[in-house]
């Protein structure tokens, strides 16, 4: 990462490693047991805490946090399953991962977020996606759940810390799912995942799922949970600089060019978009210049290979992945170098 960036006056991400998470990590490897430590159980405990369920099972990624909540759903072969066409194809491939059948809905344009009237097929269950840290409009996912009795299962795997009302995301459904990849809001390190739930059976069924059946172990590394528990430690602050690096990009372009934060929420910003039909252009003008960006996402999920036999039409997200540019946004950013990227784009606007 560090030889890649090199060449960036502004990098699109800078992973974070401090002396805390150093000590951490060595703190665990020399008192603890490699796996199933100690900090594993307290990583658990904090995150639950944090994220106000009664309960939270670390798991070794997001990918494996849905396909688990899934599966100890009952979601089989015979079921089918809603989410988002706009989002990291995970939130898809744990649907099929199951044997299930994937319904992929369109979005709203004002936020990329899930547009549930944009199907009326039948499912079993629906997994809503939190995009770029934003909360999506939880109201109307929870009337269609309780209307066709469907569990909902939220991808909070980019909005660790985001608010719905006064409650965070992956508290509102029946099962919670959160990624730890390096790149995300908080990360252990390494890959990791981590389910929150209120719900008992849910997590003895999670708990077995992980680790072949048996009931006592669990598959986060214990230096990796020595490391998130740091990390949670300072989400709320590191949290507050991404609102705060979203407000000055906000000032210094113009709001109309921003996705919009749930007015019934708070967004933690994992992505910052910019939204703009030449992007292609204002993407190649800020790489000349040494500043990094990327797409999130180039092909919404209906138009990769593998969900092309769904033969789907989806018009807003299609023409929202011509147009979406993903700025830096980690709390790392100075105000200086906000003040750049936003002087490089008024250059070619
Ligand atoms: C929305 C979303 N869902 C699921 C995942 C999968 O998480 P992981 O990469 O930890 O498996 C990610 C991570 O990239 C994501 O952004």
């Amino acid at each position: 990462m560090e030889e890649t960036n090199k060449k960036f006056r502004v990098p699109f991400f800078v992973p974070e490693f401090t002396e805390e998470m150093k000590n951490a990590a060595v703190n665990a490897l020399q008192n603890e047991k490699f796996v199933m430590g100690e900090s594993v159980y307290k990583f658990e405990e904090e995150f639950a805490k944090y994220i106000g369920t009664k309960l939270a099972v670390s798991v070794n990624s997001g990918n494996a946090a849905l396909h688990l909540s899934l599966l100890a759903l009952g979601i089989n072969n015979k079921s089918s399953v809603i989410t988002s066409t706009n989002s990291f194809i995970a939130s898809a491939n744990c649907i099929l991962m199951t044997g299930a059948k994937p319904i992929l809905c369109d979005i709203k344009p004002e936020d990329g977020n899930i547009d549930i009237s944009s199907t009326d097929e039948k499912a079993d269950a629906i997994i809503p996606v939190h995009i770029y840290g934003n909360p999506c409009d939880f109201n109307s996912i929870r009337r269609m759940s309780e209307e066709s009795k469907i569990p909902i299962i939220e991808d909070a795997c980019q909005a660790h810390g985001a608010k719905y009302f006064d409650k965070k995301v992956g508290s509102l459904g029946d099962v919670g799912c959160f990624s730890f990849y390096p790149t995300k809001n908080m990360t252990v390190g390494g890959d990791g995942g981590m389910i929150t739930t209120n719900n008992e059976e849910i997590q003895s069924e999670v708990i077995s799922l992980r680790d072949n059946g048996r009931k006592s172990h669990t598959t986060l590394n214990t230096v990796n949970a020595a490391i998130g528990r740091i990390q949670l430690s300072h989400l709320d602050e590191r949290n507050s600089r991404r609102q705060k690096i979203a407000e000055l990009y906000k000032k210094h372009l113009s709001e109309d060019y921003f996705l919009i934060e749930n007015p019934n929420g708070s967004s933690v910003f994992h992505q910052i978009i910019f939204r703009h039909k030449k992007r292609n252009d204002i993407m190649e003008h800020l790489s000349k210049n040494g500043i990094g960006t990327a797409i999130h996402y180039p092909i919404p999920i209906h138009k990769q290979p593998l969900y092309s036999y769904l033969n789907l039409t989806l018009s807003i997200s299609e023409e929202f992945s011509n147009q979406v540019l993903s700025l830096p946004s980690y709390p790392q950013l100075s105000d200086d170098d906000v003040k750049f990227v936003c002087e490089t784009i008024n250059q070619i606007l």
